[in-house]
């Protein structure tokens, strides 16, 4: 059994698709100008029916991804293919071209029209681009190219069917028919019309009429269709640029101050630079349970690493501790906790630097930055907050309230002892500072 995603099945892919496309700008190009016996039809034609005998063969031996499971089970496959592809895989492997050439059927019949029904097999062509682009590529880009090649894939298929209805006209080159047919088409489904070629007796009439129509349609549809895609290219940086224009516009018209403005201008900045804009709680907030807690693990896997703490921790720990922990960001100057409140939360620095700092902010403990904590010791003591501490810089911080510390608290005492050892030889240090603090006030 050939795995659905494995480095081979693609490479096969890639091959059915370069064959696909090559039939299916040959066969109508060779039928309209009767060169069905020249060589390069004829191994163009050898090589499709075999590729796609085989891909045949391939797709009963490929496994198919069912809820998440890789099913093996030869029965279960084919059953899956007979109900799916099969019938257009068959059509398309049918020896026509073949049976034709080896009948030696008068070339420019009209029974060689019969090697069209090869390009059935282009039904296949929009799955297999998205399986050959996996994940990798951005699927706006992947629908435009569709849209793009299915457009140009009509034009020629046009193209050819105006060369079938028009006389040869005596001395013109293949490719200068093809380029003037090419022309035309394009002129008429992007309804331009000079009208510079214009269709003669009732056949061309109607088969004009047709393509007008089709390519009227089709023109709407790119037209509709264009603008939607382009925009989706980048879906999470139309989103922000429509959020920063609706904040701004709200700004202005509210007379914010333009300090102000530029600060909230700096923090989306700040928000794009450092997550393009998503907030991942949101973001992962429709997920079942265990996804987003390994999701989440692996989110937030640097922080993990950052916080020495965690290093000896369990990997029980690790997961009650990420699952409930909140990202939250602080701009520059913005005071996190404030001396003497009441706290409910303790944070672990990502990214950025905090000062710790007394009441009055005439002294400064201790700069703070990634993989250090604070808060703790409001949290262990129920007491109130001993520092104040102020983001010097964009500050990415996680928040664990007091309900998950507590919790953690009696579930994995050793790991607290950590943080207690910290929060004492943090409140030893304040005490000594206060205290000689004083003392230097009762000598003035
Ligand atoms: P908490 O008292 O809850 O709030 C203020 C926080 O500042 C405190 O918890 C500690 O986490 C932190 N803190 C206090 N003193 C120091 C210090 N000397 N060095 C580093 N951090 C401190």
């Amino acid at each position: 059994m050939i795995h659905l995603e494995s480095r081979i099945k693609k490479c096969w892919d890639l091959t059915v698709l370069v064959v696909t496309i090559g039939t299916a700008l040959v066969i109508p190009f060779s039928v309209v100008f009767k060169n069905t016996g020249e060589p390069v039809p004829i191994l163009l034609t050898f090589l499709s029916t075999i590729v796609f005998i085989v891909d045949m063969f391939v797709s009963f031996n490929t496994s198919f991804i069912y809820q998440g499971k890789n099913i093996e089970d030869k029965r279960e496959v084919a059953r899956r293919y007979l109900r799916g592809w099969f019938t257009i895989d068959l059509i398309a492997a049918l020896p026509l071209g073949i049976i034709l050439t080896f009948l030696l059927t008068p070339e420019g019949s009209a029974v060689h029209l019969v090697r069209v029904l090869a390009l059935i097999k282009l039904f296949h062509v929009g799955k297999t681009m998205q399986r050959i682009g996996g994940t990798n590529v951005n699927p706006a880009i992947l629908r435009l190219s569709l849209l793009v090649f299915w457009i140009l894939l009509a034009a020629h298929v046009a193209s050819c069917g105006w060369i079938f209805l028009n006389e040869t006209p005596v001395g013109t080159q293949n490719y200068e028919r093809y380029i003037r047919a090419f022309y035309w088409t394009i002129t008429t489904i992007t309804t331009i019309g000079y009208g510079d070629i214009t269709p003669e007796g009732p056949r061309q009439t109607l088969y004009v009429i047709f393509i007008e129509i089709l390519g009227a349609g089709m023109y709407g549809l790119v037209i509709g269709n264009i603008a939607n895609l382009i925009a989706n290219i980048d879906v999470a940086k139309t989103q922000y640029k429509e959020k920063l224009d609706k904040i701004n516009t709200f700004l202005k018209y509210r007379n914010i101050p333009v300090d102000q403005q530029r600060k909230i201008n700096d923090y989306y900045n700040y928000l794009w630079e450092s997550r393009r804009g998503y907030d991942e709680s949101s973001v992962l907030a429709d997920l079942p349970g265990p996804l987003k807690q390994s999701v989440l693990l692996f989110l937030n896997k640097e922080i993990i690493e950052k916080v020495p703490i965690f290093e000896a921790a369990g990997e029980d720990l690790i997961k009650d501790i990420i699952v409930n922990m909140e990202p939250v960001v602080f701009t520059p100057g913005d005071y996190i906790v404030r001396a003497g409140e009441v706290g409910f939360d303790m944070y672990f620095i990502s990214r950025g630097r905090v000062d710790v700092m007394s009441a009055d902010e005439t002294a400064r403990y201790a700069t703070l930055t990634a993989g250090q904590f604070f808060g703790e010791i409001a949290l262990l003591l129920s007491m109130p907050r001993t520092a104040t501490i102020k983001a010097t810089e964009y500050c990415d911080l996680y928040r664990l309230d007091k309900e998950t510390f507590d919790g953690i608290l009696t579930r994995y005492p050793d790991f607290m002892k950590n943080i207690q050892a910290t929060a004492d030889a943090r409140r030893a240090e304040i005490d000594a500072r206060t205290q000689a603090a004083k003392k230097t006030k009762q000598k003035d």
